[in-house]
């Protein structure tokens, strides 16, 4: 593909933004009563809202030129076709396969990997049937009522969000842990909580080299066995998921408590995979099961939708224009529902980790911005937190509002004071305030002249703020299946636009080998090291620093 942002497409949408420099967002909603109908979308259980954009006509079809110059259909039919589009590793991106319960087959290298995928679906249930229904029994004969995955990345950052999401939905007497940092902390304190006779370890690992989860499971397996357990046992209590059959034969878990997925599934993709076994065993087959057709219902809009009726390529489209053509760097994810906690930090990972590229798939130099950073804690908290500078700072900051219109858990007139945020903070950040109406405020309120000119620069709010409002009628299986389904998508387009191949993760290797080359030079507790060398001089300080510390 040339450099997309060569193409005339490109340079129209330079034009549009630079014509729209003094146009407020606000006049853009007084000219045209018919905005909000034109720039929202419905499909799969979700209804998406992204009229508060500085999008005009004349944007939203040059954004869609930009995208067919990009062949975006054309990308997406590769990856739903397994073609091999993560390049740097020779793999194709297939997750779609995993929730496909159509008649359709998808194939990766002539193979039909649909069947595959079914029997480990299958396989997958028996086992959470067996677990649920108290045939699967623990080392003393108690049921496995509780869980503990241990993971890091995709292996917990998916199945850790999700079975936060769906706790209305949590089987009684069923409790899932997740264990995903190095610090020992972070194990012991798990294991402190929960007893051995009655807890199911999950190691989830793409690739069971991984330091974290590694280090974390022998730990959790030594622990095991000093409770009166034997090797044998360990068949009772520890399952993997994973790609790497030969690696979780080597730890000790036996083939038939191996649940597999493959390469053409990538680890912040994986969720829908066996790595989802720690969402079924908590809700449940059948609602793990519902979680899939969602998600299965977004990718069958994203794969037939026109263009510019489809949710994820509009997000995406949005989504672009704010980073390349206003400059916007920064996108808040603001989930106005308490079960969404770790939505924010789950899309760090989808979409930092996918699109954080400088480089296109042809090893150029890539000539726009790609990828911004993510972050978000769910509202009202966030209010309270961070709004103060997406409504005053000196940067523009982008944002996706997302709420159901009904909660799960209706608590006296709680849901309406949430929704009223939800809706108040997205019309103040595209309203703003003027100065006129600060200083007519301040009047209103009894301000005398000398404080009025005082205080109305701090009252004033620029306004403009983009926002995408993302709706749906309950938080379900269903609807939060669909939800992570648009994201994945609207990552996948922004990728493809980019021209960067967003399944690849190279960036998180230099420091892990680093990390390689310092483990040793550490001290234990009570140990002497030498003074280190090989480092720059702040590396070498610091870790004598630390080795002085732990050497007493
Ligand atoms: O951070 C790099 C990464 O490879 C992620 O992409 C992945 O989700 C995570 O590590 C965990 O990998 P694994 O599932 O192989 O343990």
């Amino acid at each position: 593909m040339t450099d997309i942002t060569g193409t005339p497409e490109w340079q129209a949408l330079e034009a549009d933004a630079a014509a729209l420099k003094d146009v407020s967002m606000r006049s853009l909603f007084e000219k045209d009563p018919g905005r909000f109908a034109r720039y929202s979308i419905e499909a799969a259980g979700l209804f998406l809202d992204y009229s508060k954009n500085k999008i005009t006509e004349d944007v939203a079809d040059h954004l869609i030129a930009l995208a067919m110059a990009a062949d975006l259909e054309g990308a997406r039919e590769r990856m739903l076709t397994g073609e091999a589009i993560n390049t740097t590793e020779e793999r194709a991106v297939l997750h779609p396969a995993l929730r496909d319960f159509s008649q359709r087959d998808y194939h990766v290298g002539g193979e039909n990997v649909s069947r595959k995928v079914r029997a480990e679906l299958a396989k997958m249930k028996s086992f959470a049937d067996g677990v649920h229904g108290g045939e699967r029994k623990g080392y003393t004969g108690k049921p496995l009522t509780t869980v503990v995955n241990i993971g890091i990345g995709g292996s917990d950052l998916g199945p850790f969000m999700a079975t936060e999401a769906l706790r209305p939905y949590w089987i009684e007497g069923r409790k899932a842990h997740f264990v995903s940092n190095v610090d020992g902390q972070h194990i012991a304190d798990t294991l402190a909580a929960v007893d051995p006779e009655t807890t199911l370890f999950i190691v989830a690992s793409k690739t069971f080299t991984t330091q974290e989860t590694m280090t974390n499971a022998e730990t959790a397996k030594q622990w095991f066995l000093s409770h009166g357990a034997s090797e044998d046992d360990i068949a009772k209590h520890f399952i993997a998921l994973s790609t790497n059959a030969y690696a979780v034969k080597a730890f000790g878990v036996a083939e038939e408590n191996m649940f597999e997925f493959w390469d053409w599934v990538g680890g912040r993709y994986s969720l829908w995979s066996a790595i989802g076994m720690s969402i079924a065993l908590q809700v449940g087959f059948a609602n793990f099961e519902k979680l899939l057709h969602g998600a299965h219902a977004m990718d069958e809009h994203f794969r037939s939708a026109p263009l510019r009726e489809n949710m994820p390529v509009m997000l995406a489209l949005a989504g672009v224009w704010n980073r390349n053509f206003l400059g916007i760097g920064s996108h808040a994810v603001l989930p106005y529902d308490q079960h969404l906690h770790r939505l924010p930090a789950y899309l760090q990972q989808a979409d930092m980790e996918s699109n954080g590229k400088r480089v296109t798939k042809d090893g150029e130099a890539v000539q726009c911005e790609t990828g911004p950073v993510i972050f978000g804690e769910p509202g009202t908290n966030g209010q309270h937190a961070f709004y103060q500078l997406l409504h005053q700072g000196t940067d523009l900051v982008s944002a996706d509002f997302i709420a159901p219109a009904v909660s799960q858990e209706e608590t006296g007139d709680h849901h309406e004071k949430l929704l009223s945020n939800f809706l108040a903070q997205t019309e103040a950040l595209m309203r703003g305030k003027t100065e006129k109406e600060a200083r007519a405020e301040l009047k209103e309120e009894g301000y005398a002249p000398p404080d009025i000119d005082r205080l109305a620069p701090h009252k004033v709010f620029p306004g403009g703020r983009p926002t995408n409002s993302i709706l749906m009628e309950k938080l379900t299986p269903e609807t939060l299946g669909a939800l992570i389904a648009l994201y994945e998508h609207k990552i996948f387009c922004q990728g493809a636009l980019w021209g960067i191949n967003s399944f690849d993760q190279w960036g998180v290797e230099l420091g892990k080998a680093l990390a390689k080359t310092i483990l040793p030079e550490l001290a234990k507790a009570g140990e002497e090291k030498p003074e280190a060398e090989g480092h720059d001089a702040s590396t070498n300080g610091l870790i004598d620093r630390v080795n002085a510390v732990r050497a007493k």
